[in-house]
């Protein structure tokens, strides 16, 4: 029997996670080229952005003033950002309604009404709220004016066009406005002072996580670097390697990080963790400086003089080099990409197109594509891009876990097909290497608080933030032909971590099933819209079946299988 303690906890994670899939922000819908967003999608990001401090405009996120007006306490987080206590995080609710509200005044009325509201319901004096919205004025300004149009004319007649910092709208508002030309990031200033004590969050995280499902820290994991990840964030990621390893960037006279130093064993408190790090072609070709740094990080834990026990790197190139009889070198190669000139790794593609038999030939695809190896060898000479195929296998061989970093509301797991190609081929590369499927991760940097998530988890909450989020697909759906298609590829993208990673549980493809097939008026909808889309969409959905990933009901398969053949004598109809 359940104490009730017990099920008070029980029901206080339900309404926690209840809480975490209403409060996701997701996109409604697509950008369209040349307008500025509607009133509804600027409060959402207005709200978003208010949520966080933002040192360098000099104010502080709106729930936590909200928080502390109510005389709720807050914490800091050992990387000094203040979360609410949990006594705040059950007030959530209110707090939220408060800061809503305030919001939708400062659209009606302005500043000052927003901080009346904020002053009267709260308590919070006007000196702190008026900072926000004066920084919420300006972008909001910004959101409802838009030259993209004008600038590409001006752009093709070959005329200047005024360059702004490329990133995420919440992370960095200054994207604002748009229609300039972006300008990426100076990767000798990567990763940033901030960058960096974020990751520290993280990566602790990460290892606790760990931790906790199996009574110790991974020995190696296996990480996806992405260029623009980490051009948005400054380089999280890379910081999140480098905590990892146990190292911190150093500057050199002209203010460039190309080296790092480790961080001693005492104030480290834990074992350098061995990282394989996958990056993928336009990190490698934007962050040359980077892709050194990293691979001479490695090597240098390697040498540290220090116990077997507390440093993996160093005990796992001591251990291939007596076994294999292999130089010192090939053994400390951890850092891969494609081929000079190439990119990607295919998996997206092989999954998309149904071309693969066994689960094993996406694993290797990825290996095949991604064994290149780059950085500087123990005589100084670079590596550009040389095939290490053996030292890849052996590498992965060790992996107990895999991850990669979310830095944006706007693009999860299944908006796109690169994550499964990235995350969920090295997942599965490692899975037949070293004879056991690793423990999968992603982070969720979105909020002041990072969250660290198994894949599985993060699949059940994007599909039912999205995917099946009636929000969701009715935003997508107002976009015509173009909404069926954005249907149809989450949920081939969802079908991508069944193949390269079983993380989809039954109900979410039954539920797809249910929403977008079974249901008449819906599938009409589809049908009328956009019929292609949806014949791959019911395709997909029997090839999970097909392939064993998807228990379903014989009645339920035989009404799709009925479905998908009427469709496509409408398709041939058409054609
Ligand atoms: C990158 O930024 O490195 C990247 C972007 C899309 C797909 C894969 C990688
Ligand atoms: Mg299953």
């Amino acid at each position: 029997m359940t104490s009730p303690e017990a099920r008070d906890r029980r029901v206080m994670q339900l309404y926690e996670q209840l809480l975490e899939i209403e409060r996701r922000l997701i996109p409604t819908g697509l950008h369209i080229f040349g307008r500025p967003s509607k009133a509804t999608e600027r409060a959402g990001m207005l709200k978003m952005i208010a949520s966080f401090p933002r040192p360098e405009s000099g104010t502080r996120g709106l729930p936590e003033l909200v928080a502390e007006g109510l005389g709720l306490g807050l914490e800091q987080t050992p990387g000094g950002s203040p979360v609410v206590t949990e006594v705040a995080a059950r007030e959530g609710d209110r707090i939220e309604a408060i800061v809503s509200e305030a919001i939708n005044q400062f659209e009606l009325d302005g500043i000052e009404a927003a901080v009346a509201s904020l002053a009267q319901r709260a308590n919070l004096p006007a000196v702190h709220s008026r900072t926000v919205f004066t920084l919420l004025e300006t972008i909001s300004q910004q959101l409802e004016t838009n030259s993209e149009i004008e600038a590409l004319l001006r752009a093709l007649r070959g005329e200047f066009i005024e360059p702004g910092p490329g990133a995420d709208i919440i992370q960095n508002p200054a994207i604002l406005p748009t229609g300039r030309n972006t300008h990426a990031i100076n990767p000798y200033a990567v990763p940033s002072a901030v960058a960096f004590a974020r990751a520290e969050v993280v990566a602790r995280k990460l290892l606790e996580r760990y931790e906790a499902e199996h009574g110790r820290y991974p020995r190696s994991m296996a990480l996806v670097l992405w260029g623009l990840d980490n051009i948005k964030t400054q380089g999280e990621g890379v910081a999140q390697v480098l905590w990892l390893l146990g190292v911190r960037p150093i500057a050199d006279a002209l203010n460039r990080i190309t080296s790092i130093e480790p961080i001693p064993l005492a104030e480290l408190g834990r074992p350098r963790i061995d990282v394989v790090m996958t990056i993928s072609g336009i990190f490698r070709d934007l962050f040359s400086p980077t892709v050194q740094l990293l691979d001479k990080a490695v090597r240098l834990v390697a040498q540290l003089d220090e116990p077997d026990e507390m440093n993996y790197v160093r005990r796992h190139v001591n251990e291939q080099v007596m076994e294999e009889n292999c130089n010192r070198d090939e053994a400390a190669t951890r850092v891969f990409s494609n081929a000079p000139g190439n990119y990607g790794t295919n998996v997206n593609f092989m999954v998309m197109d149904s071309q693969w038999e066994g689960e094993d030939t996406l694993g290797d695809l990825f290996v095949t594509r991604k064994c290149f190896a780059y950085g500087r060898d123990s005589q100084g000479k670079t590596i550009e891009g040389v095939e290490a195929r053996m030292a890849m296998d052996r590498a992965l061989a060790r992996v107990e876990a895999t991850y990669q970093n979310i830095d944006t509301f706007e693009i999860g797991i299944t908006d796109v097909d690169h994550y499964f190609e990235y995350l969920g081929g090295i997942s599965k590369a490692v899975e037949k290497r070293a004879r056991s499927r690793p423990a999968i991760y992603l982070s969720d940097t979105l909020s002041t608080d990072a969250k660290i998530r198994s894949l599985e988890e993060t699949v059940r909450l994007e599909t039912r933030a999205k995917t099946l989020n009636p929000k969701w697909y009715e935003g997508m759906l107002q976009h015509g032909f173009r909404g069926v298609a954005e249907i149809e590829g989450h949920v081939s993208n969802t079908f991508g971590w069944s193949a390269t990673a079983d993380a989809v549980d039954d109900w979410v493809y039954t539920e797809v099933a249910k929403t977008f097939v079974l249901d008449e008026t819906m599938l009409g909808r589809l049908r009328r819209l956009n019929p292609h889309p949806a014949h791959a969409l019911i395709g997909r959905l029997l090839e999970a079946q097909g392939r064993g990933y998807w228990d379903a009901e014989p009645e339920v398969l035989d009404q799709l299988r009925e479905i998908i053949s009427s469709l496509e004598d409408q398709l041939e109809g058409v054609a």
